[in-house]
């Protein structure tokens, strides 16, 4: 089970309460774990959310979780495969039926495993980026129109994994190295419209499911790999929401093409090997 965030979070952290009341955020790979945290923090200080996933009943689950976070949210749903920018546009313009609008998008949608290249076929590297990179461009593409009108701005979920060379992450590392370089295409060419576009890096966080897939391992190894992080430890959900929430704020209103690597130094230490 992910770490989520609770009514706590409204304690901890440094955000005014109401900081998004009004907006809506729209975004892909909600009902994960990362993304989820992500969609909590924005709701839980105060925006309408948004959450499409290719697993419909999966996202309405998430939908209604959030939604209990605080009185009030309006917190929709819709089955969505980011592969086919079709079913965006359709969730898009539902989303604007119902809630009135789109001020904020974050693109998170992404499928990984752990494979050498040697065992990753043809097929398996091209699912990965259509979900990861083709994904966040349909995402992007069917949503910009509707943040051209708020003068909104988005996220993407990037990655560290193509920092340097990374065995056994040729698909992901790819996609995110492309991923990147469309948020900031798109910082360039939206920022003279208005629109802010940057990306956000987590590093290893407890309680996710790419932790659960890609991190497991002994304690020994886990101490190890503590000893590799500048900080000592495993970042926690909270601390991607806060990343999430500073980059949508109004604290990061002259910040855009930018990606914030919330995981604690660790690519600045850790070998490939
Ligand atoms: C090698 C594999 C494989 C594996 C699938 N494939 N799993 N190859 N090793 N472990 C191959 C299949 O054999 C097939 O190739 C091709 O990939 C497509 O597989 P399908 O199962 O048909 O695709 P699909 O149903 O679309 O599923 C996509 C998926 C799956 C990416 C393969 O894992 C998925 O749906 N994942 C979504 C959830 C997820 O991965 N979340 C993790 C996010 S964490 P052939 O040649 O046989 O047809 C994350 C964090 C990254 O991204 C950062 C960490 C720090």
């Amino acid at each position: 089970m992910p770490n989520t965030l609770s009514q706590d979070y409204k304690r901890t952290c440094v955000w005014k309460d109401d900081l998004f009341a009004g907006k809506v955020v729209f975004v892909t790979g909600g009902a994960g774990s990362i993304c989820r945290v992500q969609t909590e923090a924005m709701v839980l200080l105060g925006a309408d959310a948004v959450i499409v996933g290719r697993n419909g009943d999966k996202a309405a689950a998430a939908a209604r979780e959030v939604a209990e976070l605080r009185p009030g949210a309006k917190v929709l749903s819709f089955a969505v495969d980011v592969r086919d920018i079709n079913t965006i546009l359709e969730a898009v313009k539902q989303t604007v039926e119902s809630l009135g609008r789109i001020d904020y998008v974050i693109a998170g949608a992404a499928g990984n495993f752990l494979a050498p290249i040697t065992g990753l076929s043809a097929n398996a590297f091209k699912t990965v980026i259509d979900i990861d990179l083709n994904g966040s461009f349909n995402t992007a593409k069917a949503t910009l129109p509707e943040l051209l009108k708020t003068k909104g701005s988005v996220v993407f979920v990037s990655a560290t994994l193509h920092y340097r060379g990374l065995p056994f992450q040729a698909h992901p590392a790819a996609a995110k190295a492309g991923v990147d370089s469309l948020m900031k295409t798109i910082a360039v060419e939206f920022g003279p419209l208005g629109i802010r576009s940057n990306a956000l890096a987590p590093g290893p966080i407890e309680g996710t499911e790419g932790m659960s897939r890609l991190g497991k391992g002994s304690e020994h190894n886990r101490q190890r790999s503590y000893e590799m992080i500048p900080l000592g430890r495993y970042g926690t959900t909270q601390e991607i929401a806060d990343g999430t929430v500073y980059l949508f704020s109004p604290a990061a209103h002259y910040v855009t093409g930018q990606v914030l690597v919330v995981d604690g130094g660790q690519w600045q230490t850790t070998s490939p090997r």
